[in-house]
């Protein structure tokens, strides 16, 4: 699979990743497994849920972080921003994963009732990874774009 990390700073480069679904009529199945089905090795996985109505999560970007957001339950929207482009990716399946590379601004909205986001990154927590800036993050990518 494509290793993005240093060289990916568009929206286009995020990209809705298919699972493979075990149909069953006792209930389905779907699994991933690190690097065959998500671009890099899964270092820490976190859940967002109990989000109440009209609240939105994640308005930020990682400098170095790549993640892969599955909408494991219910449905809710990612806007994503590489301070050119912008698109919207509505996830409301758990066999869709949506690859959102680095230094891509990205926030979670539109939630439903009971959603539940999964979300596998890249690295550890660290909260120097964060840019909450958007002023900076656009300077930060118009920097990279023109090289
Ligand atoms: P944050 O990533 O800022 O949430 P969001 O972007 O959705 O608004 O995280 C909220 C809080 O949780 C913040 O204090 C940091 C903490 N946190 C961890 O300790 N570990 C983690 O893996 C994550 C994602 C957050």
């Amino acid at each position: 699979m494509l290793d993005l990390q240093n060289t990916s700073r568009s929206v286009y480069d995020a990209a809705i990743i298919q699972f493979p679904k075990i149909l069953d009529d006792r209930g389905n199945l779907t699994f991933i497994e690190a690097r065959r089905h998500i671009p890099f090795d899964i270092k820490r996985v976190y859940w967002i849920y109990d989000v109440p109505g009209g609240e939105s999560r994640g308005s930020h970007a990682y400098r170095e972080l790549q993640e892969v957001i599955v909408a494991l339950s219910g449905s809710f929207d990612v806007f994503l921003d590489d301070g050119l482009a912008q698109k919207t990716v509505s996830l409301n399946r758990a066999y869709y994963g949506l690859y959102v590379p680095n230094m891509i601004w990205r926030r979670m909205q539109h939630f439903s009732t009971n959603a539940v986001a999964l979300v596998l990154a890249s690295l550890p927590y660290d909260a120097n990874e964060y840019v909450k800036d958007y002023p900076n993050f656009k300077k930060m990518n118009q920097t990279q774009q023109r090289r």
